[in-house]
């Protein structure tokens, strides 16, 4: 781990905007490592090395917090015309910074529905849900900013904090069966380590614009909550079929139900050559379950 950060260097100085889950995980990952590490929320923290940026109300951050940045990550989904929050307020001081890299975190929901045929970055985005046309139009953006950009297109995002066992404790698990639906997923370690990987080797790594980042084992939601429950030595619920659920999900549960493919990583983990630290949901819910019983 340690050789990530004498590779990074700590001359670096990283803004992370929109620092939720991802974000923060990543912030915290690097700071490992002796980065700086400065990151933004909409409200105002303590920690010094928080600063706010709020779009919707026009808050920018201060001109110092710009001062000597080299790396951005921004891992904010687009308002709600479609554009990207980072880009709207801050585009033309960000072409002013000496950046070498800058990092967006989107969504496989840009591949559309492939009826559980596998996605990859060459294939052709082609969005059904309006969030994904805005996600796409982001990416757009971002890639047209002339920005040292690269795209990280991520599927379901979970890790300690924010799994299958925080649904099963707040009562939130439909456990619902779909014939051949699978979901693929990340576990938010490796979207951290997976980025400071590709930094780390930039210069002998073939640079490319769009990568995903997906564990290797798209499944059912159904295997992953029987799991959950075996882990915790309690019975499953019993199984509702899609078709009587369905009226009862929010409108956002039913969009994920209605798209079906599964991500390929081959392009990070085959030809770019990174290591997943939770190859599947199996690895990756046996760390989350360690979290819950501190
Ligand atoms: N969750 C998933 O399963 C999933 C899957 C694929 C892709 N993604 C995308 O990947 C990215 C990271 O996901 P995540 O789940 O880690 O995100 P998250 O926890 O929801 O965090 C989003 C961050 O964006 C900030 N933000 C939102 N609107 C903003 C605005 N108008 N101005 C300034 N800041 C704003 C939030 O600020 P505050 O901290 O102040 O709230 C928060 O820090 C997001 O773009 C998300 O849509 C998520």
């Amino acid at each position: 781990m340690m050789d990530h950060a004498s590779s990074l260097g700590n001359k670096n100085k990283f803004l992370v905007f929109g620092c939720g889950f991802s974000g923060s995980y990543f912030a915290k990952t690097l700071k490992q490592f002796g980065c700086t590490v400065l990151e933004s929320s909409r409200s105002k923290k303590k920690d010094p090395n928080c600063f706010v940026f709020d779009s919707t109300k026009n808050v920018v951050p201060s001109e110092e917090v710009f001062d000597g940045v080299t790396h951005i990550l921004s891992c904010i989904p687009p308002d709600k015309n479609g554009n990207d929050p980072v880009l709207e307020s801050l585009k033309s001081e960000l072409k002013n910074l000496p950046l070498e890299w800058v990092g967006y975190l989107s969504t496989t929901g840009v591949y559309g529905n492939t009826q559980g045929e596998w996605v990859s970055e060459i294939d052709m985005p082609n969005p059904f849900q309006q969030r994904s046309q805005k996600r796409l139009n982001c990416e757009k953006e971002w890639l047209e900013s002339d920005l040292p950009v690269q795209i990280f297109r991520l599927p379901g995002i979970y890790g300690p904090g924010r799994s299958t066992f925080e649904a099963i404790k707040n009562q939130k698990v439909r456990v619902i069966f779909k014939k051949d639906q699978v979901f693929s997923r990340i576990h938010v370690a490796d979207i951290a380590n997976a980025i400071i990987y590709l930094l780390k080797n930039k210069h002998s790594l073939k640079f490319h614009q769009i990568i995903n980042v997906a564990d290797d084992e798209p499944c059912s939601q159904i295997e992953v909550i029987q799991y959950c429950y075996d882990l915790l030595g309690l019975k499953m619920p019993k199984t509702i079929l899609y078709k009587d659920a369905k009226n009862e999900l929010s409108p956002m549960a039913q969009s994920f139900w209605i798209e079906n493919r599964r991500v390929s990583n081959k392009l990070l983990c085959k030809t770019l050559g990174y290591k997943l630290i939770y190859k599947n949901y199996k690895e990756g819910l046996k760390n989350c379950f360690l979290n819950i019983q501190k």
